[in-house]
């Protein structure tokens, strides 16, 4: 057999989930409901999937390429962010499939052999994977009350650091850093580190303090500032998110994406999502619902928890979160163990939600 690379060997897979109606067999269990991926419970908006549905049925543009520029992607989303009146243009966006192959181009396109990231730990298992996949290496700092330690991160820094990557919302803890020490830690970022701040949950975020990382960007600042439309938007099927940085670093980044990477009917769909203001409203309001439900039964409970930001919160057990996740899937409720004793519940729809208190009880036996 071919030789595998030493450092790809070494990189833990990430191991997806069955298929639910596959589940939904094995268990002979029906109605199955996930809980562990973020998803946003209401699906995509209605004028997203009419788009699909009238192109789909009038167009015959799926036998050619996609526009590997995205044109018409960029220039909505660029019509939707400005500073004090100051467009981000569309120089300034780059398409992903998913955010997640974003994190993998700025990895790609700035990382080297002998290179180094910083990361928090626990935080979104793909920025270690991506840093790993090139070869490079990562220092985890801890959390500190299931928050990024900012200042430590940035007091981690050396002569091989390139990149930071700050999820903000974390996952999987739901927390946010706030702005006045969000400000401290951009203080101390030295030239030639690039700061990932991944806002996957931007649109969910409640708390006024939440930093406005555009600034740093308008600002000039090495940030690669990233966002998806597969949580608020519910496009998390088609694979579409976008990067928002300074053109200089999108050039070195187009250069090695994929030139086709985003494709036709994932463009079509996050151009009308961005439209539908009403379904992103209705969107963080069963979110909103769904929160003080799950805080006030976990309350009722006992069971402790971490106020989240986004569309999920964090579970902290008194006993073994892999025993929690199997009697849970046998009562047809899909969840994340994240560690030993948590677990990570996506907030769903109100009849999810209470499905799963239910199925939560009975297997705690309450
Ligand atoms: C923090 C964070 N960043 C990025 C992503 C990936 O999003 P996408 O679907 O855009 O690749 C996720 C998805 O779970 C996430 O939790």
């Amino acid at each position: 057999m071919i030789e595998p690379l030493e450092y790809v060997s070494r990189i833990r897979p990430y191991v997806p989930g069955k298929p639910i109606k596959e589940l939904e067999r094995e268990l002979r269990i029906k109605e199955c409901i996930k809980l562990a991926s973020n998803e946003n419970p209401l699906g995509p908006s209605r004028k997203a999937l009419e788009a699909l549905k009238n192109f789909l049925e009038t167009e015959n543009e799926i036998g050619r390429y996609p526009d590997g520029s995205g044109y018409y992607l960029k220039n909505a989303i660029s019509n939707k962010l400005s500073v004090n009146g100051v467009k981000v243009s569309p120089d300034e966006i780059i398409l992903g499939n998913g955010s997640n192959e974003l994190i993998d181009i700025a990895v790609r396109a700035f990382m080297g052999p002998g290179d180094e990231a910083i990361m928090a730990t626990p935080s979104f298992v793909v920025y270690s994977m991506a840093v790993q996949s090139a070869g490079c290496l990562y220092r985890e700092v801890p959390l500190v009350h299931h928050r990024h330690d900012l200042l430590e991160m940035a007091g981690a820094i050396n002569r091989k650091t390139k990149m930071i990557f700050v999820a903000n919302p974390n996952n999987p803890t739901g927390t946010i850093n706030k702005r006045p020490e969000f400000e401290k830690f951009m203080e101390r970022i030295p030239d030639g580190v690039l700061v990932v701040i991944d806002e996957a949950y931007y649109e969910y975020v409640m708390d006024t303090e939440y930093p406005d990382t555009l600034g740093y960007f308008m600002n000039g600042r090495d940030v690669l500032i990233l966002r998806t439309f597969s949580k608020a938007y519910g496009l998390a099927g088609l694979r579409i998110g976008y990067g928002i940085v300074r053109k200089e670093i999108a050039d070195e980044m187009h250069k090695i994406r994929e030139p086709f990477n985003t494709n036709t009917v994932a463009q079509l769909a996050a151009m009308y999502a961005l439209t539908d203001d009403e379904h992103l409203r209705n969107t963080i309001e069963i979110n909103e619902q769904g929160k003080q439900f799950l805080y006030k039964e976990f309350d009722s409970i006992g069971l402790k928890y971490v106020p989240t930001e986004a569309n999920f919160i964090y579970a902290l057990l008194d006993s073994d979160s892999k025993t929690l996740f199997n009697a849970l899937l046998q009562k047809g409720v899909i969840v994340r163990p994240t560690g030993p004793k948590e677990i990570r519940v996506t907030i769903g729809l109100p009849e999810e939600n209470k499905r799963f208190i239910e199925a939560l009880k009975t297997v705690l036996n309450i």
